[in-house]
């Protein structure tokens, strides 16, 4: 009845725990900010529509927000412009646009294990064949770039990385990104770089992929920035060749984002980072008190993140991830078992700390009581 490739893919296992969930449960397991959208953004929007601002729009999205966001990456390469920057419908569609133009049935593309639930259906959506590398717990997951180099097949055509980490945390180092770099430009690879979180770090200092090279597409959102997860707006940039090619594939899917929201992005765009800072400042807070709190549970622990709002502890109690992530669930905590990233997150929990310290404060000692009923009372 359907085609085969509805049959290669599920729902993610973020949203299946999240529709399972009892009413009233503590939800750290979707990674969304609980915090609204800045005020200039909401008045902007709500101008938007109030002002004829509902009708369809260039497909790369309007020529000013591009403008905009190209500013942002001229430092890391000057001759970016608006000609290299597709606003998309977001991070997710811009994931999936830059999939289905880059992939062709048979190519192998390397994914992180752990990872984002998107990367590898994407590939395999474009008749492609995800293959993992792996991020260790021991290397501050980081990729390893000699195992990286060693999944390198002639039918390998692209890597996707993804930095700050969404489930982990890690951050690379400026030396990691130069060592990908070199060896993507070696062997002919495009890198795919998922940077929705770059603005979200605690240790260390950012390094993006673009201007590192010409065969980088940076994928990026204001969903988390900008707390907008509910907008579905983002952005990608990329080389002008290849940001036409893109841009095909997202008219294809979505004709254009969305005009008010455009507007109302490009509103808090112009009004600075304050209020990514100020919710910034919070994260910080609650990582703290998260990391603290998990490592004195027993049978937890947990390294804390560099970057992005998860904490992603492992555990030694008995079960596997899913069963440990349901008998949460059935005591009122969502959290996502780590092995929803892949085989290498098994005996791991995600658990977002963009929730508020009252419900953190909550989940965890849903987690304490567990610890003390797996470890006989
Ligand atoms: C690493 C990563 N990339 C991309 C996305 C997609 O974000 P959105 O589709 O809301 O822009 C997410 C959302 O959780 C994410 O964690």
């Amino acid at each position: 009845m359907v085609a085969q490739r509805a049959h290669e893919v599920e729902i993610s296992g973020i949203r299946k725990m999240f529709e399972a969930a009892p009413p009233g449960a503590i939800n750290l397991g979707l990674g969304e900010p609980d915090f609204e959208p800045p005020a200039a953004v909401v008045d902007a929007l709500c101008d938007a529509v109030r002002h004829g601002m509902n009708h369809y729009g260039p497909s790369a999205g309007i020529s000013a927000l591009r403008d905009k966001v190209a500013e942002r990456y001229v430092d890391r390469d000057p001759d970016t412009n608006r000609d290299n920057v597709i606003i998309t419908g977001s991070g997710s569609e811009g994931l999936m646009a830059t999939a289905l133009t880059l992939y062709d049935p048979g190519d192998e593309v390397l994914v992180p294990d752990p990872g984002f639930v998107l990367y590898a259906p994407h590939a395999r959506l474009c008749g492609a064949v995800p293959v993992a590398y792996g991020l260790d717990e021991e290397n501050h997951y980081l990729p390893n770039v000699d195992e990286l180099e060693a999944r390198i097949t002639p039918r390998t055509r692209a890597i996707v990385v993804n930095s700050p980490s969404n489930p982990t945390g890690g951050v690379f180092p400026k030396a990691t990104v130069e060592r990908i770099v070199e060896l993507a430009e070696r062997h002919d690879l495009t890198i795919v770089s998922d940077e929705v979180y770059e603005e979200m770090i605690y240790d260390g200092k950012f390094a993006s992929f673009w201007g590192r090279g010409d065969r980088v597409v940076v994928v990026n959102s204001f969903s988390k920035t900008l707390a907008m997860t509910g907008w579905r707006i983002g952005f990608l940039v990329a080389p002008r060749s290849l940001a036409v090619e893109i841009n095909k594939l997202h008219y294809h899917m979505m004709a254009c984002p969305s005009t008010p929201a455009q507007a109302a992005v490009l509103a808090g765009l112009n009004a600075g980072p304050g209020a990514t800072q100020v919710m910034m400042k919070e994260f910080r807070a609650r990582r703290e008190l998260v990391v603290k709190g998990l490592n004195r549970i027993p049978g937890l622990s947990c390294v804390p993140p560099s970057g992005a709002f998860y904490a992603f502890p492992k555990f030694a109690w008995p079960g596997t991830a899913q069963e440990v992530a349901g008998a949460l669930l059935q005591r009122g905590l969502i959290s996502t078992p780590g092995d929803a990233f892949g085989s290498r997150g098994a005996s791991h929990l995600r658990l977002s700390f963009a929730a508020s310290r009252a419900n953190l404060k909550k989940g965890m000692s849903i987690l304490r009581a567990y610890a003390k009923e797996v470890n006989g009372g």
